[in-house]
């Protein structure tokens, strides 16, 4: 990018910038979908969690509450739990609270002022344990912090690895397992395919949460990047697309129209759409040949009794 000393681009956020000016420049528009969490987007979507239409929360809770013993005697003392996309580290809790003596908690989240405030609160609720979040993309080449000293296991919860491709999955799994080392273990939990008539109406609830918080994404957009969308122009859509396996969240331009980015223009016309998440659902055999080719093995599963939802515990493998 060559306009740095462009005036409409200065002191904004150059790679938000540029994901954004390239998402939208390619034939299907989309948005990465971490920048969905600014602090209200975090705040939405824990307001999506208690939703009655949105099952993986309290099915994954479900889980783990009922098994959290078994998570527990499984993984030992004197571990430093490493959360990739904390959110509200809720579920974090159960295992807190099952675990003997932990020695530490890692939480990793792009959305600073969310991670930050709920790393306090943990710190208050379990004095002594050391928490050290880490403001970051948990897709980036990550280093523990040098004064760690109990045994690292990941945990990834809320099925977030749905929003990742089948090389992103890869590469994430391959960090994971050399961050981890040798001896690291993975709790993770994973949405599993079921009916379509289940899964729209989690990401298109009736009360309009997840609308508010796809939208959100182009009031910060327009916060951030100095641009003009105008929210009521878009419209959130939720599909079930089958050969992909996954549920998509699109904003869907209600009208021709334009928008000014930093100084660049983007036309959209009616009905177009911008693609911003994806959360796949997955066939746990398929999910374990990618675990595999990362170097993990399957050591222990969990489903509820509908088997809508899995917490997989993993091991380091050669
Ligand atoms: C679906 S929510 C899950 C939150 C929580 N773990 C749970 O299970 O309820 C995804 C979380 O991951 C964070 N996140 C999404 N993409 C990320 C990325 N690339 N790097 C770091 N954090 C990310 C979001 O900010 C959000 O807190």
């Amino acid at each position: 990018m060559d306009d740095v000393f462009d005036p409409a681009t200065r002191g904004l956020d150059r790679k938000f910038l540029e994901d954004v000016w390239r998402g939208l420049s390619a034939p299907q528009k989309t948005l990465p979908c971490e920048y969905l969490y600014d602090e209200t987007g975090s705040n939405l979507f824990e307001q999506i969690t208690e939703l009655p239409e949105y099952y993986p929360t309290r099915t994954e809770i479900g889980i783990l509450t009922n098994h959290a013993a078994e998570i527990a005697a499984a993984l030992g003392p004197n571990i430093v739990l490493v959360e990739y996309g904390a959110g509200a580290s809720t579920k974090t809790r159960i295992l807190l609270d099952a675990l003997t003596d932990p020695a530490g908690y890692i939480p990793i989240d792009v959305s600073e002022d969310f991670l930050l405030q709920t790393a306090d609160q943990l710190r208050a609720e379990y004095p002594g344990l050391p928490v050290t979040p880490m403001v970051g993309n948990f897709m980036a080449d990550l280093q523990l912090p040098s004064d760690v000293t109990g045994k690292a296991v990941g945990f990834f919860p809320g099925s977030t690895l749905g929003n990742l491709s089948d090389d992103e999955i890869h590469r994430f799994m391959r960090q994971a397992r050399h961050l981890l080392g040798a001896d690291g273990r993975f709790v993770l939990g994973i949405d599993l395919r079921k009916s379509p008539d289940i899964l729209v109406p989690a990401y298109d609830d009736a009360a309009g949460v997840t609308a508010d918080f796809n939208l959100n994404l182009l009031t910060r957009i327009n916060r951030d990047l100095n641009a003009n969308f105008d929210r009521a122009g878009f419209a959130h859509r939720a599909l079930w697309n089958d050969s992909a396996s996954r549920i998509e969240m699109h904003l869907l331009s209600l009208k021709d129209q334009s928008v000014e980015i930093a100084g660049r223009q983007f036309d959209f016309s009616e009905g177009e759409t911008i693609h911003t998440e994806n959360s796949r659902k997955f066939d746990l055999d398929q999910l374990r040949q990618h675990f595999t080719a990362a170097g993990w093995a399957l050591e222990l599963k969990w489903l509820d009794p509908s088997a809508y939802f899995a917490v997989l515990l993993l091991r380091a493998a050669d």
